[in-house]
């Protein structure tokens, strides 16, 4: 699997908007999830088969954790895994997993667990 990285405004949103109003994002914005449980950002990313990091970029300008759950396939990889608030909507952090992709197109999924729904999201990246 080649390192790459996805851009969260070019994937597969469900209940989010793609916005660029706090600096510091990469490409040109971010997935602003709407305030709401089960809201997602879906990445389709074509890998080779085997354990991969992916490293998901976020802002969380709260104080309140904005936890979601990721899954690979429609497994889940992590349950309510945490993204802390950052100190700012500026200011961009990475939470961290390992998972095994599939040879071939692999769905990766990160929905928001509460009613706050997820954290301001920047990008994917998978690293072999
Ligand atoms: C603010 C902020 C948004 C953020 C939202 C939220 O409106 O400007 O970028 O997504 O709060 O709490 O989710």
């Amino acid at each position: 699997t080649p390192a790459g990285r996805y851009e969260a405004e070019n994937a597969t949103i469900s209940r989010g908007v793609v916005e660029s109003n706090h600096a510091g994002y990469s490409g040109t914005g971010f997935v602003n999830y709407d305030n709401a449980s089960g809201a997602y950002v879906q990445w389709t990313v074509t890998a080779a088969a085997g354990p991969v990091t992916l490293r998901l970029r976020y802002a969380n300008g709260t104080t309140a954790d904005r936890p979601m759950t990721i899954t690979v396939n429609g497994a889940t990889v992590a349950t309510a895994m945490s993204f802390p608030g950052t100190g700012a909507w500026t200011t961009w952090q990475t939470g961290t997993l390992t998972a095994n992709l599939a040879a071939g197109t692999n769905t990766i999924r990160a929905t928001a667990t509460t009613a706050n729904g997820g954290p301001n999201v920047d990008y994917l990246e998978v690293q072999p």
